[in-house]
């Protein structure tokens, strides 16, 4: 509806701070990573500039391992708006960028299907526009190799073409139920978090939000990433937390798609074919090491044990995501996204698990950015009647509530930061 659209629209023009969006003025005031690829997606229809201008800045960020941090932080907010906020990160200075202007872990590589995305769609603003996206694509290409490399490689911790996330932070759901088993073996530190102030809790109900427990954990491990500044050598000795989760690594398989597109457009062609390989690789890998026959699903696996975890979270239905999933295996996620654990639109956790939380983050709500990519699956696999089903959930959930960060699984509530940028984003792509 146009009223949905141009609400959309003011939430991104508000969140808007120059040269990068903010995911809420509040809650999230520097840059997240994979929010700007989400927040590319819608902006292609409004405003391409800025969609490119946001992936640009995120990049010049950039690492020169090729790691692209999970926040960039911006100078003009104050170290007390956020926390953990530059000095506690404390990166060192690297290229032309100045010490403290980031974070040092990862977040979901989003940004190959962002930017392709983008590219699809500018061609339709005109010529300028056109010609805007092929500068913009050809800058972002190596760059987008280089962060692939680095996940590849660097991150390759259990040494079997997958990459590992070492903070929660890292997979972009946060307290999700499929942490809790490789959380228990991280040291919480109470009193270290005492000395700080959770700063998310004075602008969000703290019923919505991670725990004191959870964020002493997450604490920590930036400490002891932090300890090596931020190396990944010999990481596994000495750093708690080592997880494949199947979300991060289907976006991982899916952007080397994305770049087989991306460098097929660019003339490269022998690119391309490598890009098409390693996603092969890794969704060959994805099935190897993260599928579990039993469960009929997807589980994280903690490296340290070996381990996949007993929680069924959303993160285990995404390799929906990739085309080349054998067809058994597509008939039992989606099995079990029909089944009374899931449903459409899909909660970030098993709705019949004793611990599941309407309330709480990644513990039960619904999110618009899994399910848009829950959507992307359903369309790959020829799922038109359901992909369209939950296009529809999703539009009415938003008219209904507003933009916000998360919904209450049965009512439909708003929670978390009410002015969301990548809801309001995905909201036009849906839209459209
Ligand atoms: C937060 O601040 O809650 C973010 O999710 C961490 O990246």
């Amino acid at each position: 509806s146009a009223e949905l659209w141009n609400s959309a629209v003011r939430v991104l023009d508000t969140n808007w701070a120059g040269d990068h969006m903010v995911p809420s003025r509040r809650l999230y005031p520097h840059q997240w990573s994979w929010d700007a690829a989400f927040i590319a997606i819608g902006l292609a229809y409004v405003n391409p500039t800025r969609a490119w201008r946001d992936l640009r800045s995120l990049f010049e960020a950039q690492w020169p391992d090729g790691r692209v941090p999970h926040i960039v932080f911006d100078p003009a907010t104050a170290e007390a708006d956020y926390f953990p906020g530059p000095a506690f990160w404390d990166v060192p200075a690297y290229g032309n960028r100045p010490a403290r202007g980031s974070t040092g872990i990862v977040q979901p590589p989003m940004h190959a299907i962002a930017a392709w995305e983008v590219y699809r769609h500018a061609a339709a603003h005109g010529a300028a526009c056109a010609q805007e996206a092929r500068t913009e694509l050809e800058w972002l290409y190596p760059r987008l190799v280089a962060q692939q490399r680095y996940l590849t490689t660097g991150r390759n911790l259990g040494r079997a073409g997958l990459a590992s996330i070492v903070h929660p932070w890292e997979s972009g759901l946060d307290n999700s139920p499929a942490w809790d088993e490789a959380m228990a073996n991280v040291p919480a530190d109470l009193a270290l978090l005492s000395r700080y102030r959770r700063r998310d809790l004075d602008v969000s109900d703290a019923a919505h939000r991670p725990t004191d427990l959870d964020y002493s954990r997450y604490v920590g491990l930036v400490v002891s990433y932090r300890a090596e500044g931020y190396s990944d050598a010999g990481l596994l000795d000495r750093h708690a937390f080592a997880v494949e989760c199947p979300a991060f690594n289907s976006i991982l398989a899916s952007a080397e798609l994305a770049l087989a597109q991306i460098a097929g457009e660019l003339g490269l062609s022998a690119e391309a074919a490598g890009h098409r390989d390693r996603a092969g690789q890794i969704t060959a890998a994805i099935i190897r090491r993260l599928w579990n026959e039993r469960t009929g699903t997807f589980h994280a696996r903690d490296v340290h044990t070996g381990k996949l975890t007993p929680a069924n979270c959303v993160s285990g239905l995404l390799p929906l995501m990739l085309p080349d999933l054998p067809a058994d295996l597509v008939r039992a996620v989606m099995d079990e996204m029909r089944s009374e654990r899931f449903g459409l639109p899909v909660p970030s956790y098993d709705r019949t698990a004793p611990d599941f939380d309407t309330m709480r983050y990644w513990r039960g709500p619904v999110w618009i950015n899994v399910n848009w990519l829950i959507r992307r699956g359903l369309l790959m696999h020829g799922f038109r009647d359901e992909a369209e089903d939950l296009r529809t959930a999703m539009v009415r959930l938003v008219h209904r509530n507003g933009h916000f960060e998360y919904f209450h699984p049965t009512s439909g509530e708003g929670l978390g930061a009410p002015t969301f940028s990548w809801t309001a984003a995905l909201s036009l792509d849906l839209l459209a």
